[in-house]
């Protein structure tokens, strides 16, 4: 399956890619269960701090849980958020990263420069789409702040941040981004909070999130490549569903899936049980949230 015309499909007929998260490695196979059962098209994905802060334990480990679950005509394998910068600030050595996500055979690559500035941000980004592209596969980057990793961000109110549209990606430096980075897909900052990972809210329940649905269909028409949101937990039904048609042609979910999770396992500390209660809330965003049961047939 090759992810860059699977997105691309989605984009043009108005649907989405779902990309769910993989802290916990046993997760995973509950949601290509689901995402099989629904006839559905969706990314597993796997971000540094996942294998940094939660079980995930490498990215080599993910693309060997994937591999044996793994269904052709449902399911792809993207590598999440590889910052340059880290939500502590610190320095990452990326590329090599990179490097190892392509030699694992991951479809797709996600870099994330956004706490550079533009110039910084471009320079990484392009350093990654021309091993990406070598390789063959796409890049998704990031320019705009989406909120929520960083501690120090928590403290502001979320209306506060939508109002003022914090931190929201510019139209004028997105149009330089995508022409000088080479990237293939756009995380955009447009109102979506990421589930926070500081560990006194792990288990908190997300701000209800909402979407500058104009903004996305304003980004869509000056860039013309799919838009990915991040921080896809949590947010109101209805801006789902617009920012979709607006031009979300990716969505990534992973405190929606993460909580049910650690919950039951806290409960019981039964990885079956734990799984069950993943693919059960897994068909339901995929059914009623995400809308993208059956959509199989038409990406694939
Ligand atoms: P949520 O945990 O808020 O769904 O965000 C997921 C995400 O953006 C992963 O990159
Ligand atoms: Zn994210």
């Amino acid at each position: 399956m090759d992810t860059r015309i699977i997105v691309r499909k989605a984009l043009e007929n108005g649907l989405v890619v779902p990309a769910f998260n993989i802290p916990h490695p046993p997760m995973l196979k509950a949601i290509v269960q689901a995402v099989v059962d629904e006839n559905s098209v969706a990314m597993i994905q796997v971000a540094r701090l996942e294998w940094e802060k939660f079980e995930a334990g490498s990215l080599e480990n993910i693309a060997d849980e994937y591999a044996k679950y793994a269904v052709e005509g449902h399911t792809l394998l993207h590598l999440d958020h590889v910052p340059v910068i880290d939500e502590d600030h610190k320095e990452v050595d990326y590329l090599p990263i990179i490097q190892r996500a392509i030699n694992a055979g991951y479809g797709s690559v996600m870099v994330d420069a956004s706490r550079l500035d533009l110039e910084g941000n471009i320079n990484a980004t392009r350093a990654v789409a021309e091993l990406a592209h070598a390789a063959g596969i796409p890049v998704e980057a990031e320019l705009g702040a989406v909120m929520g990793h960083e501690t120090s961000q928590q403290a502001i109110p979320y209306e506060e941040i939508f109002a003022k549209k914090m931190g929201f990606t510019k139209v004028d430096e997105a149009v330089k981004f995508v022409r000088e980075s080479e990237c293939d897909w756009l995380s955009v900052a447009v109102g979506s909070v990421h589930g926070a990972i500081a560990d006194n809210l792990l288990d908190k329940k997300k701000p209800a999130a909402k979407l500058d649905v104009e903004h996305i269909e304003t980004l869509r028409n000056a860039l013309n490549i799919p838009l990915v949101l991040h921080g896809g937990s949590g947010i109101e039904n209805d801006y789902i569903t617009r920012g979709i048609k607006a031009g979300i042609a990716k969505i990534n979910v992973g405190t929606e899936l993460r909580q049910p999770y650690e919950r039951a396992m806290r409960e019981k500390n039964d990885v079956e049980y734990a799984r069950e209660c993943v693919y059960t809330r897994c068909r339901e965003l995929i059914r009623d949230f995400l809308h993208t049961a059956d959509d199989a047939k038409i990406l694939y």
